[in-house]
């Protein structure tokens, strides 16, 4: 589902100018972005409480609670997003375009879907597939999300911590992770 103006004016404007300096965040070679998430970013975590309410209308959730958020500014001829679904605490997203030069449709099971400054998709990341095609003007182009997401209060995010996603991805055994804590 589509969202037009996520944030107010002011809001929004107040939240595009965390971003004047992208390419000082975290690169991601195999996407070709620059990221940060509210762990480097607090302000982030502002604007995802700011956005909850909305979320809850949108997902029919009056329960849900904002889990992780990530900036993200994709540029160069390698920019790519591969077809997939989330592992990580994503039950629930929203993904709010911030700038771009030409948009680059974002497909969630198979419907393309053109994002304009301020407007997000709502979609179930974790059951989802999305994805995106051939980056537009990748000479020129850039273009900059923030990924919101959202989880009920019983995920494992919240009942167990961010690091259990080491145990979802394989990395180590739900043993070493209760050892660990
Ligand atoms: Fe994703």
């Amino acid at each position: 589902m589509l969202v037009n103006s996520v944030f107010n004016e002011t809001d929004f404007l107040r939240l595009t100018s965390l971003f004047k300096d992208p390419k000082s965040f975290e690169f991601q070679d195999g996407f070709s972005r620059w990221v940060a998430a509210d762990n480097r970013i607090p302000e982030l975590q502002h604007y995802a409480y700011l956005v909850t309410p909305l979320a809850r209308s949108l997902f029919d959730s009056p329960t849900l609670l904002p889990t992780y958020t990530l900036f993200s500014h994709y540029e160069g001829p390698d920019a790519r997003l591969h077809k997939h679904k989330d592992d990580n605490a994503c039950t629930y997203t929203l993904d709010m375009c911030v700038y771009q030069k030409t948009p680059w449709d974002l497909y969630v099971e198979d419907v393309p879907y053109t994002l304009q400054p301020n407007q997000a998709l709502a979609y179930y990341g974790n059951d989802q597939e999305h994805w995106r095609e051939d980056f537009p003007n990748p000479e020129t182009n850039h273009v900059a999300m923030i990924f919101f997401h959202f989880a009920e209060p019983d995920h494992w995010f919240f009942t167990k911590g961010f690091g259990y996603l080491n145990v979802i991805r394989g990395h180590i055994t739900d043993e070493q992770w209760e050892t660990r804590k």
